[in-house]
């Protein structure tokens, strides 16, 4: 299966990025969203990255501006009709996701590949959907996507051979490790990251630690980079809990319970940097 002709199905924090990283490796990217001002949206947050790059010297600036240039954008879904793989990364809403997949399969050929970037949601429930489904699978990407390395690719029930081995080689080309999880609640990276931020919470909750001791704590001595509760800011509380909830529901195991912190945090609306505020404050 050769893919070439790439189309990202959403322009927003995951879709631009996606959409930055085909077009910086060579590929033609048509990048689709509901509004014309999303798609600027989508289109300037690439150029800033891209200027960041130049900034750090991983690109030139013909690089980028060719990088640039080989990305265009539209409203209408039938621009999808000649890609070879088709990414998806729009609201995380099964209705909705299965919804743009029915579209696509009477728009593309039988032989496009649909990758979804869901963070939680089943690919074998979302592949069933399709009138295609052994061509549907998960490629889940990583927050900033310039700059994480990880792919994970979640094989739905229903998904081909051949489909996988595609996705996983055109992973590889865009500069990326592709690692194969199988289509389990919360894949392996949320399933293990998400409980650890929820128990970080839990901490605070029982009182054990301040938020600022919890976080300096986990930096000065298991050596990570940016402490679990500020990195429960950076993902968004509602998206932990969300998380947390799909684990929970799906494994039905109390051992992923939401913290009770954390769901009065989001029902506060302290839902971490896009707020304004979460466990830290961060004005403006
Ligand atoms: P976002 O809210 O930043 O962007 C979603 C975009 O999709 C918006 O621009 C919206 O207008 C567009 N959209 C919604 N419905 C659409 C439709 N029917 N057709 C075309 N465009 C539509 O969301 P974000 O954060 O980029 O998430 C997208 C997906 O990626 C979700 O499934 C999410 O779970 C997943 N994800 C998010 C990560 C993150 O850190 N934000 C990390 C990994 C996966």
């Amino acid at each position: 299966m050769k893919i070439e002709k790439i189309g990202v199905i959403g322009a927003g924090t995951m879709g631009n990025g996606i959409a930055q990283c085909f077009a910086v490796a060579g590929f033609a990217v048509v990048m689709q969203d509901l509004s014309a001002a999303a798609l600027e949206r989508g289109r300037a947050a690439i150029e800033t990255s891209l200027a960041r790059q130049v900034k750090k010297g991983a690109l030139t600036e013909a690089e980028a501006a060719d990088a640039l240039s080989r990305i265009t954008t539209a409203t209408e879904l039938t621009t999808m009709a000649d890609r070879d793989l088709v990414v998806e990364a729009i609201v995380e809403r099964l209705e909705v996701k299965t919804q743009v997949l029915k579209q696509l399969d009477a728009i593309c050929g039988a032989q496009t590949i649909l990758a979804s970037n869901t963070s939680s949601i089943s690919l074998t429930q979302i592949a069933a959907a399709s009138a295609h489904p052994g061509r549907v699978i998960g490629m889940h990407f990583f927050n900033p996507v310039a700059m994480m390395q990880l792919i994970e690719i979640i094989r739905a029930l229903q998904t081909t051979d051949e489909v996988a081995q595609a996705v996983t080689e055109v992973a590889r080309a865009i500069g990326k490790s592709p690692h194969a999880s199988s289509d389990s609640y919360g894949f392996v990276v949320n399933r293990l990251l998400v409980p650890f931020i929820n128990e970080a919470i839990n901490c605070v909750h029982e009182g054990v630690a301040t938020p600022q001791d919890v976080d300096a704590m986990m930096k000065l001595g298991a050596n990570h980079p940016m402490g679990p509760l500020a990195l429960g800011d950076l993902i968004g509380l509602d998206v932990v809990l969300n998380i947390m909830e799909t684990l929970c529901q799906g494994f039905d195991d109390p051992k992923y319970r939401p913290s009770p912190l954390l769901k009065q945090m989001v029902h506060a609306g302290w839902l971490g940097r896009k707020t304004g505020k979460g466990f830290f404050d961060y004005p403006g």
